[in-house]
């Protein structure tokens, strides 16, 4: 019962459209009308700005971890890394955005980030050295999905080897559009780094 009930609390809490919110209170644009029509960060960066981006990419991060820390607030016995797994669904498909959402990057992290600080942070350090190297958002998100896997393997968690290969699909998947970009040289890359 209290995996019922914390799934659907981490799916809603994954669902607050913080690219939507940010779009219509501050600027009247639905992002998901511009640039990729992703509803996530990298696409907020594309179509509003840096202010705009960051706020939306450290929301959606959050979603992650206050979804999956909830049932750790309630003392709750329940694995908090399956709970995240619907954070990251809520993300995906939000309830409140026509199930239009974004690409599992940034709540995924925010998962891990409630369970493995250390690890969010070689995440962090992967994406970024991916970013430099290739200038593909979409690519860096993918190789940093993978590069979390295999440090889950390496660290010997079984639970979180299992949630981080879950949510490395999850990224893959919404990204088939990116990766046939990336294939056809007509993936934008960013400027700024
Ligand atoms: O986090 C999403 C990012 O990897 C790609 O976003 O807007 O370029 O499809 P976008």
């Amino acid at each position: 019962m209290s995996y019922v009930l914390f799934a659907i609390i981490a799916y809603i809490v994954g669902s607050i459209p913080s690219g939507l919110i940010v779009g219509k209170l501050g600027y009247n644009i639905d992002i998901r009308e511009h640039g990729s029509g992703n509803l996530g960060g990298t696409n907020t960066f594309r179509v509003l700005g840096k202010k705009a981006g960051l706020i939306v990419t450290i929301s959606d991060i959050l979603k992650g971890t206050i979804a999956a820390r909830i049932p750790w607030m309630f003392d709750a016995d329940v694995n908090i890394l399956i709970v995240g797994i619907f954070a990251v669904i809520g993300h995906m498909y939000p309830i409140f955005a026509k199930f239009k959402g974004g690409k599992a990057v940034a709540t995924s992290g925010g998962v891990i980030l409630a369970v493995e600080p250390i690890l969010f942070g070689v995440m962090l350090l992967t994406f970024f050295i991916m970013l430099k190297i290739s200038k593909y958002v979409s690519l860096s998100s993918i190789v940093t999905g993978i590069v979390t896997v295999i440090m889950s393997i390496i660290l010997g968690h079984i639970g979180l080897i299992i949630v981080t290969s879950i949510l490395t699909a999850f990224v893959i998947y919404r990204h088939r559009s990116n990766i046939k970009r990336i294939m056809d040289k007509t993936e934008p890359k960013i400027k700024w780094m």
